[in-house]
């Protein structure tokens, strides 16, 4: 058997699916040049039918990604797979993932299709897609409940069209490991030519369990697993891929494959994915968490400090934990500004925007006397969104808070480059400074979530503070950085207003 496992990562379109995660197409174009460094095998760069701006994302990730292969999603249609064929036309290497709900209540409910009509459609559709590439992908929706003899009759009739991975995807994270293997061992037994394709995984994690289901398919014979950074994804998310490569690194004794992922990129990834979308990472989740290396107890850290691998399965380095690296300082010009911002993958687009996050780093160190790496990834986002989706401005905030007194909050903003005053009480500065903002703009959005997280260790820290709003039905996620968190907070609200103006219509490729 095959001992390479492809990872396809789909965190830019599946991730992109969880509440608030949209990205612009430079965050996007940022996070596939970390995906290629990471090794991934196959990026799944978006849902090209979902929108213009989708497939230009695409588009944009096809033409500068040489490593991986370049990914759209498409329903079993045919405008879904030309738009999917024609964003993906630079790529040096394509694929099309086309996809149609096999089971009986996908097929009764959502697609109102009678199962030789389904079939017929999967046919057509690779048959269509092997016009743009020979690298196509089959998805049969809702694999986990839908019958096997069907899922057999499918798939032998996609990969007689011309499927060269074949996907099984547990859409609503149901199944459980030994019958998640079960089932991936029975299809590979019982489909003809099956020996011709990679058999994927796609599981999501509703109860927990989709990292271990993919792994119990990976050890049933699957050989690509799809998988996001952090876990991003719908609902409670896809499985993460950083736990699947470590597991079947870490234990190579029981998995017979391994994959081409640079571990020591993975950290880096985390960190990327999490600062764009604004999921901040639990400081306990196995790989990326900020205590995932760390060891508290005494018994412990006496035994690590003896021999290592008493409590140590992986080493924190072997992943991308190192001690936060000393950047820039005060003293830095604008050439190694710049080609700091290279090393780390972040390419400005004009001279304009260039200047603009020097300025910024500037003001920063003035604050600040260590840069890091990460300040310089905060940094860069921060101007991105106040470039991207103008708006609203900050132009000056002033806060009292007093033991005893109620907390004030008086604030400058821009609306389209007209200035607005503003001033409100809260229960406490930040709060303050939201009801003054509110003031002024009267969005009338629901707060749904706010959290506050420091970007490196120590008190002069940047605080990276991530705002979600939700108004009409739509919901968005703001982020803002700065070494005083009230007016990270400031900026994360009102770049999530930004957002929320910003008119976007977009398809979702499973409703
Ligand atoms: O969860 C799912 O079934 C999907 C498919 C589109 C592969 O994301
Ligand atoms: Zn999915």
């Amino acid at each position: 058997m095959n001992d390479r496992l492809y990872i396809f990562d789909t965190t830019l379109r599946d991730g992109e699916q969880s509440p608030g995660a949209s990205m612009t197409k430079e965050e996007k174009l940022r996070i596939a040049r970390q995906l290629e460094k990471l090794g991934v095998d196959v990026i799944e760069a978006g849902f090209a039918a979902a929108s213009p701006g989708d497939a230009e994302a695409i588009h944009a990730i096809a033409e500068s990604i040489c490593e991986s292969t370049v990914c759209s999603l498409a329903r079993a249609n045919e405008r879904d797979i030309r738009a999917a064929g024609e964003a993906i036309r630079p790529a040096k290497s394509g694929r099309i993932h086309t996809f149609i709900a096999t089971s009986p209540i996908h097929m009764e409910k959502k697609l109102r299709m009678q199962p030789d009509q389904v079939v017929e459609a999967a046919i057509k559709a690779v048959k269509l897609a092997r016009e743009y590439t020979d690298n196509v992908e089959f998805s049969a929706e809702d694999a986990v409940r839908s019958d096997i003899d069907f899922l057999c009759r499918i798939f032998e009739e996609v990969i007689k069209a011309g499927a060269r991975t074949i996907n099984v995807p547990d859409t609503v994270g149901y199944s459980i490991p030994a019958l998640w293997g079960e089932r991936m061992k029975q299809l590979i037994e019982r489909v003809p030519n099956s020996d011709k394709v990679i058999w994927s995984t796609h599981c999501h994690n509703d109860l927990g369990m989709a990292v271990a289901n993919s792994l119990a398919a990976v050890m049933a014979g699957a050989r690509q697993v799809e998988c996001t950074i952090n876990g991003l994804g719908e609902r409670a998310g896809n499985a993460s891929l950083e736990e699947i490569v470590m597991a079947v690194r870490t234990r190579k004794d029981v998995f017979a494959c391994d994959t081409r992922i640079d571990t020591t990129q993975i950290v880096p990834a985390s960190k990327l994915v999490s600062s764009i979308t604004g999921y901040p990472v639990q400081p306990n989740k196995a790989i990326v968490g900020a205590n995932a290396f760390a060891h508290e107890s005494g018994i412990h850290q006496d035994g690590v400090i003896k021999h290592r691998e008493t409590y140590e399965i992986m080493r924190a380095e072997d992943v991308g934990w190192k001690a936060n690296r000393l950047t820039l300082g005060k003293l830095s010009g604008r050439n190694a500004f710049k080609t700091k911002l290279a090393e780390l993958g972040i390419v400005l687009d004009s001279e304009e925007a260039l200047n603009a996050a020097f300025a910024r780093f500037k003001e920063l160190a003035d604050k600040k006397r260590e840069i890091f790496d990460e300040d310089l990834q905060a940094l860069v986002s921060d101007e991105g969104y106040a470039a991207e989706h103008e708006r609203f401005k900050l132009v000056s905030l002033k806060v009292c808070s007093e033991t005893g007194e109620t907390p004030h909050a008086r604030l400058v903003i821009t609306d389209e480059g007209q200035e607005k005053s503003a001033q409100g009480n809260g229960s406490g500065p930040v709060d303050a400074t939201f009801k003054a903002l509110e003031s002024v703009v009267n969005s009338g959005a629901d707060l749904l979530l706010y959290s506050v997280n420091n970007i490196t260790s120590g008190t002069d820290a940047q605080g990276e503070v991530t705002v979600r709003l939700a108004k009409d039905s739509r919901i968005v996620n703001g982020q803002g950085a700065d070494t005083d968190i009230v007016v990270a907070s400031a900026k994360a609200y009102l770049h999530a207003l930004n957002k929320l103006h910003t008119k976007l219509e977009r398809a979702h490729p499973q409703v």
